[in-house]
């Protein structure tokens, strides 16, 4: 909580949590948690965003993207949050089982309605995201995208075309993740730390993405942080460009 409230006294300004966050056994679930945690910060106010359609039962983790279980966990989340509206409010998975647009289509509503302020998609497709757009105004694309796993640098620079805000999930590759090798060697030759090279890398893997870190400590969300000023040479991008293995060009 205390770390929380210390990102926001810092400067971040867009809390990300999820209904699926809560892990079997957790006295609060993540939603109350940040609830909480919002409530006692300084600072100007942080936009939150979370998801539906997705949760944890034990150690499975179901989807159901129907129109009513998707209204039901944004009504709940509202509750848990504390607030009359939701800044943003993601489709967690696409459900196999339900058309794609069925699931837009209730987000949408639930805007219209006030519930929610904008409508985001996570874990989907550039096709996914074509569709969804004819459906409804989709604000936010959330999707894994780090050196380690670069993959998702088509659909930001889609999200860039649309004028999508693209948020960059797991963007130190996860915890316990190994940074790169070639990041472990810029960040040693430049004096500045992995992270700091990895977030400074996603800024200009595509325009305007937005890296959803998973930090734990004040310590390392002071590091990620100190990250948006730095400015990598063109020579350590075009270092890194050549270590991923990705079967398109990194920039257009
Ligand atoms: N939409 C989805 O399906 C989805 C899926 C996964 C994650 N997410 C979102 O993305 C967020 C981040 O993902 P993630 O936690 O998997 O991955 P991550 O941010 O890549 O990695 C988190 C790990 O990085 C460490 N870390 C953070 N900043 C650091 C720094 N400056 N220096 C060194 N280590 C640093 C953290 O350590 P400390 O704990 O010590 O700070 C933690 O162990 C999640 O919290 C969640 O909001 C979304």
């Amino acid at each position: 909580m205390e770390t929380i409230r210390d990102a926001v006294k810092r400067g971040i300004r867009l809390i990300d949590t999820a209904r699926a966050y809560t892990r079997p056994g957790e006295e609060s679930t993540a939603e109350a948690l940040v609830a909480r945690a919002l409530r006692g910060a300084s600072g100007p106010d942080a936009l939150v965003a979370t998801k539906g359609g997705h949760w944890r039962e034990g150690d499975q983790f179901p989807v159901d993207g129907r129109p009513a279980t998707l209204r039901a966990h944004c009504e709940a989340s509202l509750r848990i949050l504390d607030r009359d509206q939701i800044d943003l409010f993601y489709l967690h998975h696409v459900d196999p089982r339900v058309p794609l647009e069925e699931s837009v289509a209730a987000l949408s509503e639930m805007r219209r309605a006030g519930l929610i302020r904008h409508v985001g998609l996570s874990n989907v497709t550039v096709d996914q995201l074509d569709r969804a757009s004819r459906v409804a105004k989709i604000s936010a694309v959330q999707n894994r995208l780090s050196l380690g796993h670069p993959d998702g640098v088509e659909i930001a620079w889609d999200c860039a075309r649309r004028g999508v805000v693209f948020m960059a999930y797991s963007p130190l590759g996860g915890a316990g993740a190994k940074p790169p090798q070639t990041v472990s060697g810029i960040a040693a030759r430049i004096g500045v730390s992995t992270a700091q090279v990895q977030l400074a890398w996603l800024r200009v893997a595509a325009p305007g993405v937005v890296p959803i870190i998973g930090a734990t400590r004040s310590a390392t969300v002071l590091d990620s942080v100190r990250a948006s000023e730095l400015e990598l040479s063109r020579a350590d991008l075009a270092e890194l460009a050549r270590s991923v293995h990705h079967a398109k060009p990194l920039t257009e």
